[in-house]
């Protein structure tokens, strides 16, 4: 278990491409959905220090708060909600460059001006999403779209354990 995290210097892809290994080898071993979520979260959080990170899980129709690091956040979303539910709904990464012009965007924080969902997807079904906030207009690209996605293929889904 590396209890020690190293914050990586360089350009965003650089960034990405230091922490995927330290990852990989935190959630290597632990089959535990809830402290591998925990821990991608805290890595992300240090690293980037965007203003929210975290998980919602899908439980009985409804997107619901799991693990993250930032202020405290809206606790269940509806299926096609905001952009985490849009994120379920469609099975696609959302990138909002300014939340003021997505239509239904759920305002957690008054300090998010953009956000990126990731959808989990297992077997086709959508188990959760990994939302990001930052305070900055624009923040999200597809360097993040790439790499946060990778990093939600790393984590191990027990379907059978996750009442989806
Ligand atoms: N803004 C999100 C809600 C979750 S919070 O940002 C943590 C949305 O529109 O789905």
């Amino acid at each position: 278990m590396s209890e020690d995290f190293l914050i990586a210097t360089g350009s965003k892809q650089d960034q990405y491409e230091t922490i995927l290994p330290q990852l990989k080898a935190i959630i290597e071993g632990e089959e535990d959905l809830i402290a591998n979520l925990a821990n991608v979260a805290a890595v992300l959080k240090e690293q980037f220090n965007w203003l929210w990170v975290g998980f919602y899980l899908v439980k009985k129709e409804e997107l619901v708060l799991g693990p993250f690091q930032g202020p405290i956040a809206c606790t269940r979303i509806k299926k096609g909600k905001g952009v985490c539910g849009t994120s379920w709904a469609e099975k696609r990464t959302m990138i909002v460059a300014d939340v003021v012009k997505f239509p239904g965007h759920i305002a957690c924080s008054s300090l998010s001006r953009s956000e990126i969902v990731i959808p989990l997807i297992i077997n086709g079904i959508v188990i959760g999403v990994l939302d990001a906030d930052s305070e900055f207009v624009n923040h999200f690209d597809n360097t993040d779209k790439k790499y946060l996605e990778q990093i939600v293929g790393l984590i191990p889904v027990n379907v059978h354990e996750h009442n989806a």
